[in-house]
C-alpha cells in the first residue's frame, strides 16, 4: 500500500464474500480499462494427501476460483463498457503438465481457474473485452517468499507486456511474466 503513488481510491474487499464484490461493483460505476484479479490464497497451511484437510481445501477454492470469478462477474459491465481486459492472475503450479507432487489445494484452485478464465474470455470476446491468464513468475512477495526468483517489479513489468498483448476473442494460453507459454 505504501508504494502506492497518484491519484488513486482504495475500496477494501474480501473476494470471499460475492455480496460485498457486487456491493462494490455497484459503487464503481465507470468504465475500467483493466482489471487485475489479483487476490491469491497461497500454499502455506495445506494438509499433504493422506492428511488433507477438506475446510482448508475449500478456502483456497472460495479465493483463487470462486472469488476471482465472481470479481470477474461482477466488473464485467463496467469492462464492456471500456472494451477493456481482465487479466486473471493464476500460477504454474495450476499446469497440469508441469505438476510436480503436493500442494493439493493450490494447484487445483489454479487448474480450476485457468479453465474458468477460458469459459470467462468466451462468454466476453463479442462484446470487446480481451482476457488472459497469467502466470507472475516465482515473486519475492509474502507468498513467495525470500527464496524467490524474481522481484516485483521485474514481474509487474512483464506482467504489463503480457497485458498490453491481449485482444479480444484470441486463443488463450497460460503465459508467464517473460511471454512463455505455459502448457495447460
Ligand atoms: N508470489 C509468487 O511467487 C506467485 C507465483 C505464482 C502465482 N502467484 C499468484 O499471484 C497473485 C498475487 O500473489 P502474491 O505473491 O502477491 O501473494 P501474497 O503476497 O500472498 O498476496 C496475496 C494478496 O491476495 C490478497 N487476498 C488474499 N485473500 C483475499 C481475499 N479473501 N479477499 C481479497 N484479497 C485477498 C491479499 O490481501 P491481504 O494482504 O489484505 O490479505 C494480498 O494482497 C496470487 O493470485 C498468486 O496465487 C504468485
Amino acid at each position: 500500500m505504501k508504494a502506492l503513488k497518484g491519484d488513486i481510491t482504495l475500496h477494501a474487499l474480501d473476494v470471499t464474500d460475492v455480496a460485498a464484490i457486487k456491493a462494490l461493483s455497484k459503487d464503481i460505476d465507470e468504465p475500467l480499462d483493466i482489471l487485475i484479479v489479483n487476490a491469491g490464497h497461497g500454499t502455506r497451511g495445506e494438509g499433504d494427501f493422506g492428511d488433507l484437510d477438506y475446510d482448508v481445501w475449500k478456502q483456497f477454492l472460495d479465493v483463487n476460483l470462486y472469488g476471482a470469478v465472481a470479481t470477474a462477474e461482477a466488473f464485467a459491465p463496467q469492462v464492456k463498457k471500456a472494451k477493456g481486459k481482465i487479466a486473471f492472475l493464476s500460477s504454474k503450479m495450476g499446469s497440469i503438465e508441469d505438476a510436480s507432487g503436493g500442494a493439493m489445494a493450490y494447484r487445483t484452485s489454479k487448474t480450476a481457474l485457468n479453465m474458468a478464465s477460458k469459459v470467462v474470455a468466451h462468454a466476453l470476446a463479442a462484446s470487446g473485452v480481451a482476457v488472459g491468464v497469467f502466470h507472475p513468475g516465482w515473486v519475492k512477495t509474502d507468498m513467495g517468499g525470500p527464496s524467490a526468483l524474481i522481484d516485483t517489479q521485474k514481474s509487474v513489468s512483464g506482467l504489463r507486456d503480457q497485458i498490453a498483448k491481449l485482444t479480444p476473442g484470441s486463443e488463450l494460453h497460460l503465459v508467464a511474466y517473460d511471454g512463455d507459454v505455459i502448457p495447460w
